[in-house]
């Protein structure tokens, strides 16, 4: 294999979506599980209807709203679809708590490594500029990251294939030199498509989507990203899908 770069997703790959729902939960007692599924869920649906809608002007779809307000926006239904007040700031705590979210613990070490290996590194986000900027800070991965790519610009979302032809107008790399890793099964078939050798990490031990192909590689953690680069020692199962 002849990667030369590996760009990763932002929301679920390196930061943990789901660890708002411990906040979530003392917010609205047992309902932290329930709200933060439906955020997400909520939050993905709108950037594939607007992407959808007008895929095809110039300058992106005329419906863009930054991943930022989608975001809110996703949650303010979440919380009336569950019929839950969004009363005292709950709102506002919810969301700066995105702006932070945790990163998965193994994360920063590995991207260290990829970096030591001599290969290019990136995000390739949906997210807006200034959050994935809070994430990465906060999670102290600026020096482990090359770019920060977010698809602001061209007002697309993922799985658009402009979004994807964001990697080769930043750097310098044939599709297959990219190994694109994500732990959304829809964000590694999209990529797959696109043409880039993906990873897969499959925290939940899921099924990957029945559509195909399946990404080039899989594992359930970072740590077998490594291993798909032939440096790994991860304990993990590193399972060849394609
Ligand atoms: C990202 C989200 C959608 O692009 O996972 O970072």
């Amino acid at each position: 294999m002849k990667i030369k770069a590996v760009v990763f997703d932002a929301y679920g790959t390196l930061f943990d979506v789901y660890s708002i729902q411990v906040m979530a939960d003392e917010l609205y007692p047992g309902k932290g599980v329930e709200i933060a599924l439906k955020w997400r869920d909520k939050q993905i649906e709108y950037t594939r209807l607007i992407t959808l809608s007008d895929p095809h002007s110039a300058s992106g779809s005329q419906y863009f709203r930054p991943f930022w307000e989608l975001t809110r926006l996703s949650l303010e239904y979440t919380l009336d679809r569950l019929g839950l007040d969004r009363a005292s700031g709950k709102v506002e705590m919810l969301m700066r708590q995105y702006e932070h979210l945790r990163p998965f613990p193994e994360n920063l070490a590995v991207l260290q490594t990829i970096k030591g290996l001599g290969l290019t590194t990136a995000i390739l986000s949906n997210g807006s500029a200034d959050m994935l900027d809070s994430a990465v800070n906060s999670a102290g991965m600026a020096g482990a990251l090359d770019h920060v790519i977010s698809v602001d610009p061209i007002r697309l979302y993922k799985t658009a294939p402009e979004s994807y032809a964001l990697v080769q107008k930043t750097i310098p790399v044939n599709k297959d030199e990219v190994l694109f890793v994500s732990s959304n099964a829809w964000d590694a078939l999209g990529a797959t498509w696109f043409g880039f050798t993906t990873h897969w990490v499959n925290r939940q031990r899921l099924p990957f989507e029945a559509l195909t192909p399946h990404p080039h590689y899989s594992g359930e953690d970072l740590h077998s990203v490594l291993d798909s680069l032939g440096v790994g020692m991860s304990n993990t199962r590193h399972v060849v899908v394609a």
